[in-house]
């Protein structure tokens, strides 16, 4: 079986009908983003496949994975973050994804990062505004992500910070650093 076939059966197998449909919407949302913004349009389907794969896995076992691998720095006090990592880690492990930039940004979906690459953002924000998405801002989202990566970027992590705020969740650090490093980026443009 083909990788792309053999990622998308095994993400309907592990995950919910709602996720998956959510799945199958980033899978779209990514490769049109990537054709648009000349990305490798097979990575990101790849990359979108991948991403969610440990989402609905119980604490205990992400956390368990999670020792296996190099984590980043900070990800283990807020749990949910682990999936990025362990998904990328499947990637590596079960599905031989050796290609860094689609690891990376399977790592990073949830938080994004300091200095995201092209398919970093078209992860990131496919997985925002995918078409099952439903918030305020996500059609103005949608519409900056045909013009530019980079004002997207910085509108879906103002969206996603107030939604926190808004919910009383907690708010990794790295996402604040990564917002403000789109707030300079896209003030400078
Ligand atoms: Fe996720
Ligand atoms: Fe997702």
């Amino acid at each position: 079986m083909e990788l792309e076939q053999t990622l998308a059966r095994d993400a309907e197998i592990a995950l919910s009908k709602d996720r998956f449909s959510h799945v199958q919407g980033v899978v779209e949302t990514a490769e049109q983003l990537a054709s648009l913004h000349g990305v490798d349009r097979v990575s990101a389907r790849l990359a979108a496949w991948l991403h969610d794969l440990a989402r609905e896995w119980p604490e205990a076992k992400l956390e368990m994975e999670a020792e296996k691998i190099d984590v980043p720095k900070g990800f283990g006090a807020i749990p949910t973050l682990l999936h990025g990592p362990v998904a990328a880690h499947l990637g590596r492990t079960v599905y031989d994804i050796g290609d860094a930039d689609i690891l990376h940004a399977v790592t990073y979906h949830t938080t994004g990062s300091l200095g995201m690459g092209m398919l970093d953002k078209v992860l990131f924000l496919a997985d925002t505004i995918e078409p099952g998405r439903r918030f305020p801002e996500v059609t103005a989202i949608r519409e900056l992500s045909q013009v530019s990566l980079d004002d997207a970027m910085l509108l879906a992590l103002d969206s996603s910070l107030k939604y926190l705020l808004a919910v009383k969740k907690q708010i990794f650090p790295l996402t604040v650093m990564v917002r403000n490093e789109y707030l300079e980026k896209v003030q400078k443009a």
